[in-house]
């Protein structure tokens, strides 16, 4: 049965790209760019984003207008009937839908980070955060930081204030309430945040930062940089855990797949450029490129606050930066628990309060353990066994392992199911329904005969067994 369609094209459009910009454009993109050398990773992103990204996000959503059907329901129906090989190419499914359900709990742990920094630029001088300003050997603002995240108490209550956020909004149902506020709020944080790029543009030493940023170091590519290219590019456009698939079965056959699947694209990427553009020049500008280089998950909650710091009236800015994240955080861990709550209740025909239940014991349970992986559980490393990964914290790990592992081999079921399952031709003819598709031949070599070997070096070197 169809589900009630949206309204109009605009529709889709606003929907997927509310659930694709979120942390992954303004905390992940950056950090990542910052840790991988800068333009070179930029660079290999783009081209993955226009390449694969690009096949597997019309895939998926073909794959939901053809269907009707949730991931699981929609691998079911397209391999009912195949025997061995293809039939069994049905598990796709499920590796979609677990996906969001490890992501989910550190995505709050992230988004109660966020909230904490809402308080934190309200309630203290702003001038505490500034770049000159030393507690113990490192810059304040990374003190506060480290203070925070590794006191087990103040932590823990943020994470918990976050999903008790998004758990009201699912629980009320009021999701379309919250999409209205987005259609104000997202164009607010793009504005606020190229204000920011400008204003960084003047800050001294910016230029080594934006060579650092735009300028691609051959010399500092390496594997690592496509797989961590590729885990973000499927964290950002939500691709790999049956979101497009379902937002795709909202899709009517007359409504124009191609042109939507360009401007989710397209936007998607243009807000991590951008907050890239933000961060990266003032992380360079305040510490050299040592300090980009140096980055990791907390490279906004550092940097951030001594941008602010840096202008008169800055305190304004931050806390109104920060309510602007917490927003996007908060709609995209919205679209994620919605997604986990509509598969639990289907796939264990429970109720939704039930379904509801568990979502949020999984949550709380995994999402403390990861929050105090900073702290309590400091020494827990949970690939200890692995060399390469012997220093991964938690966080990191439900990171990469869901990014870097169960993404690819999501992906890989996708493109069989298209490819073989479906055929390659048929559904080129069903994506475009007679429009004119210009990028049609890329995706047709994309999904024929690039995306697998590519996956499969990206997993293989992933886990470590490549090396
Ligand atoms: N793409 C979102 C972001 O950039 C994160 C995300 C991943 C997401 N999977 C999702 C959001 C599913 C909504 C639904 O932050």
């Amino acid at each position: 049965m169809k589900q009630d369609g949206f309204s109009s094209k605009l529709g889709f459009v606003l929907a997927a790209a509310g659930s694709a910009v979120g942390l992954g454009n303004i905390w992940r993109f950056p950090y990542l760019t910052a840790k991988y050398g800068g333009g070179i990773f930029l660079l290999t992103y783009v081209i993955l984003v226009l390449t694969f990204g690009y096949a597997l996000l019309i895939s998926e959503n073909a794959i939901g207008r053809m269907t009707g059907k949730s991931p699981i329901g929609a691998f079911r129906d397209l391999c009912a009937g195949k025997k061995s090989f293809l039939g069994s190419v049905r598990i796709g499914g499920w590796v979609n839908s677990v996906v969001p359900m490890i992501i989910l709990p550190y995505y709050c742990v992230i988004g109660g980070w966020v909230t904490k920094y809402v308080v934190a630029l309200a309630v203290n001088p702003v001038s505490n955060f500034h770049k000159d300003a030393v507690v113990n050997g490192q810059s304040a603002s990374a003190a506060y930081f480290v203070d925070f995240i590794s006191n087990p108490a103040d932590s823990t209550i943020y994470f918990i204030a976050f999903v008790i956020i998004t758990a009201l909004v699912v629980a009320c149902g009021v999701e379309k309430g919250i999409e209205r506020f987005n259609k104000i709020l997202m164009p607010m944080l793009v504005l606020l945040i190229i204000g920011i790029c400008v204003y960084c543009m003047f800050l001294p030493n910016a230029e080594a930062g934006f060579k650092y940023y735009l300028k691609p170091d051959v010399s500092k590519f390496s594997y690592m940089t496509v797989v961590a290219a590729m885990g973000q590019l499927f964290f950002s456009l939500s691709i790999a855990m049956g979101i497009m698939i379902t937002y795709g079965t909202y899709m009517r056959e007359k409504d124009d797949l191609v042109s939507s699947v360009n401007h989710v694209e397209l936007f998607d990427t243009g807000v991590s450029f951008l907050a890239g553009m933000m961060i990266i020049p003032a992380v360079v500008a305040f510490g050299g490129e040592k300090a980009a280089e140096s980055a990791g998950p907390g490279l906004i909650f550092i940097t951030m606050p001594q941008v602010f710091a840096s202008f008169p009236g800055g305190s304004i800015f931050g806390v109104l930066f920060f309510i602007l994240v917490l927003f996007a955080a908060a709609t995209s861990a919205v679209s994620l628990m919605e997604t986990n709550v509509h598969t639990i209740s289907q796939e264990l025909k429970i109720s939704r309060k039930k379904a509801i239940t568990c979502v949020l014991g999984e949550v709380f349970a995994i999402g403390v353990i990861t929050v105090l992986g900073y702290s309590v559980l400091k020494n827990i490393k949970p690939l200890f066994f692995i060399s390469k990964y012997q220093n991964m914290d938690i966080l990191d790990t439900l990171d990469f392992i869901s990014n870097s592992v169960l993404m690819p081999i999501g992906a890989i079921f996708t493109t069989v199911l298209v490819v073989a399952v479906i055929g390659l031709e048929k559904f080129s003819e069903h994506i475009k329904s007679d429009k004119p598709w210009y990028r049609e031949y890329i995706y047709q070599l994309c999904m024929s005969i690039v995306v697998i070997p590519c996956l499969l070096v990206v997993l293989l070197n992933a886990t470590g067994i490549l090396n």
